[in-house]
């Protein structure tokens, strides 16, 4: 590994804006509304919470460490501690693609529902016509891949500038103005009439509910949108500074992130029961119910606006994370010219994301046994692929490089880590075994849907 002086974050707060912007995206925003939708409500967010903190957080730790110990980029981290552990950098590289092939997919959607905001054609409370600029879209082949052209430009664009001027200014003044605007509407969404039943399936679990598919998929969810499981956090965590305290920096970031999730929640669900849409929608869902929120406030048109455009926003900062990922690794690893890189990558990421997007047309032919390629991406990478990243990586820092190390790390900056003994016992063993159980059961169903 050459040594090279690293750039650090220009402040604390540069640290924390990109990684809530990896972490804060269309997971929070798209994916957890309709997933609490699709797997039963209140019961899915307890468990979501539950495995926040028992799996995420002392997860989040424990990658950030791992980066601040080692200085290193994912590939390198692992490599320099054991050499053996070296495929793990190649599973996050595949990782990357396969997350970033069908979240650009999801990206080109808010684009073009940022075009047909400013054009006003979303200003409609009818739910019928709302699912129809939604159907219009998904059967549009050349609209579908158009736009997601497109949001993959933007987010190669910002890679090839490299990791400070991307990031870190945009992160400063977009994440805050999605947060206030998240707020507001989540105020319109509870004020509707009949929005109480929403409230209700957000807030009251049914436990009836909870099975092994809603288990895997919420833990699956907690890994997507806290971008664990495939190196961003430890890449990142290489950026900072040895005197700065990773204990609030581990806590904080899952903290906005969740915040951000939740606040989505209040602002589509409570709205889809009020409004009558369908909870169980599934992907949809945030593109027919919003439009009909803003439709329903006084200047919606204007929230409606800046709502798609910071979501636009939020997308590129997660999408520049995993791009960056898979960058990094053909320019530190294999000493390739960084712009050539980040084009070929891109345009090949383009290309696998092409059947994810073509596949949810009616009719399509990009299916595997009964899975559509979208929801193949989808399921492969959160309950797949992040979740095997996620496992290696608590193995690795629990009995590889040890808790004991790990504790010094943290320690390092004159941090008293008063629960060091449970995150000790959380990561060598709950979590490995907790996550173990629920992804063989993941590796099962993804074989046996591929071949029904
Ligand atoms: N966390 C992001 C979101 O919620 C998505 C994301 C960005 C991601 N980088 C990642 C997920 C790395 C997994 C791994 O939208």
């Amino acid at each position: 590994m050459k040594e090279v002086a690293r750039d650090k974050w220009s402040s604390k707060l540069g640290f924390v804006l990109a990684a809530a912007g990896s972490a804060i995206g269309l997971g929070n925003i798209w994916k957890f509304p309709y997933s609490v939708g699709v797997n039963g409500g209140g019961a899915y967010v307890a468990l979501y919470l539950l495995f926040l903190v028992i799996i995420g957080i002392p997860l989040m730790l424990a990658a950030i460490t791992l980066g601040r110990k080692t200085q290193l980029s994912v590939f390198g981290a692992y490599k320099s501690i054991d050499k053996r552990w070296s495929f793990v950098g190649a599973l996050a590289v595949i990782c990357g693609f396969v997350i970033l092939a069908f979240y650009s997919t999801v990206g080109g959607w808010v684009l073009y529902y940022f075009k047909n905001a400013i054009t006003g054609e979303l200003n409609s409370t009818d739910p019928a016509a709302l699912a129809g600029i939604f159907t219009g879209m998904m059967s549009s082949p050349k609209i579908l891949i158009l736009y997601q052209l497109i949001f993959m430009l933007l987010t190669i664009v910002i890679v090839v500038n490299g990791i400070k001027k991307g990031i870190e200014s945009s992160s400063k003044i977009m994440m805050p103005g999605l947060f206030i605007l998240l707020i507001i509407i989540a105020a319109r969404s509870v004020t509707l009439s009949g929005s109480m039943e929403g409230i209700k399936f957000l807030l009251i679990p049914d436990f009836s509910k909870i099975t092994m598919d809603v288990a895997k998929n919420a833990l699956g969810q907690v890994f997507f949108s806290l971008s664990i499981g495939m190196g961003v956090m430890i890449t990142y965590g290489s950026y900072l500074g040895k005197e700065e305290n990773l204990l609030s920096t581990a806590v904080s970031i899952p903290v906005l992130d969740t915040l951000a999730a939740l606040i989505a929640g209040f602002a589509t669900i409570p709205a889809v029961f009020a409004l009558g849409f369908e909870v169980g929608e599934g992907p949809g869902l945030m593109f027919i119910t919003l439009p009909a929120v803003f439709a329903s406030m006084p200047m919606g048109q204007i929230f409606c606006i800046a709502f798609f455009l910071m979501v636009i926003f939020a997308s590129l900062t997660s999408s520049i994370s995993m791009l960056e990922i898979c960058v990094s690794y053909f320019v530190d690893e294999r000493n390739n010219d960084r712009t050539k890189v980040t084009l070929t990558v891109g345009a090949l990421i383009f290309l696998l994301g092409i059947p994810a997007s073509l596949s949810l047309v009616e009719g399509s032919c990009f299916k595997l046994g009964s899975l559509s390629f979208f929801d193949m991406y989808d399921k492969l990478s959160s309950n797949i692929l992040l979740t095997t990243g996620a496992f290696l990586l608590c193995i690795f820092v629990a009995w590889v490089l040890t808790t004991k190390e790990a504790v010094k790390e943290i320690e390092s900056s004159e941090v008293d880590f008063k629960l060091a003994n449970v995150w000790s016992f959380l990561l060598k063993y709950i979590v490995p075994i907790g996550v173990f159980v629920i992804l063989i059961n993941s590796y099962k169903d993804f074989i046996v849907a591929l071949f029904q």
